[in-house]
């Protein structure tokens, strides 16, 4: 069997850069040699594509939390055994673009539900896989909200949005997580150029 493979999420707020970031990182370790696969959630599989569909832009008047959570919960199950632990068995690192402390944060944070019953969640459909490390980028939320307005263009989707109390929950939220569990997380100021950034995001992958 091949050495397994690595398993890193970023996560943050709306705004904070994920997306280059991940790209800029999957990049920097391709260059050194290494198998990488990104990917992102809610999605990452057809079928997770398909709720994230639902959970996105949803019909009537949207889920409520509860509803949310296992939609997002069952997106990652599917994610999780059909393409996260294929990847890492051949020995590939998986980059994804949020994950399980997306949920802890929005659906718990956020809307208020319990983070035990998200963890329940996710051990039920994922059997709790958690990244070797979590990227945690953490932007000034006025920062984030010009960055955002430069790429939405007043075109948010359903969660992206919800108000600013709601958002600032969430922010919170993640930075409870991270505290309660540095070895797992990695705190990372994004602010600067993207290029600033990403040094300081590879310096946190390398080290594991
Ligand atoms: P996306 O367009 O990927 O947002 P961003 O570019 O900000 O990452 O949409 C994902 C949205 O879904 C985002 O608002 C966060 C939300 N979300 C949850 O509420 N719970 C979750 O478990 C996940 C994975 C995402």
């Amino acid at each position: 069997m091949n050495a397994p493979g690595r398993f890193f999420a970023l996560e943050g707020g709306e705004g904070v850069g994920k997306s280059t970031q991940l790209r800029l990182l999957a990049e920097a370790l391709r260059a050194r040699g290494i198998g990488v696969v990104t990917t992102r959630e809610p999605g990452g599989t057809p079928g997770a594509e398909a709720i994230r569909a639902m959970v996105l832009d949803p019909a009537g008047d949207g889920w409520g939390p509860r509803a949310e959570a296992l939609l997002f919960a069952a997106a990652r199950a599917d994610h999780v055994e059909r393409l996260i632990r294929p990847a890492l068995a051949r020995g590939d690192w998986v980059l994804t673009d949020r994950y399980l402390d997306s949920s802890r944060a929005y659906q718990g944070g956020g809307s208020g539900l319990d983070d035990a019953d998200i963890l329940t969640l996710h051990r039920i459909g994922s059997g709790g896989l958690l990244p070797d490390r979590t990227v945690l980028l953490q932007l000034d939320p006025d920062e984030a909200a010009r960055r955002l307005a430069e790429r939405d263009r007043g075109h948010s989707d359903r969660i992206g949005g919800r108000d600013i109390a709601y958002h600032a929950r969430v922010a919170a939220a993640f930075r409870h997580f991270a505290e309660a569990d540095p070895h797992r997380f990695a705190l990372i100021d994004a602010s600067g150029a993207p290029d600033e950034v990403h040094t300081r995001v590879l310096a946190a992958v390398l080290e594991r």
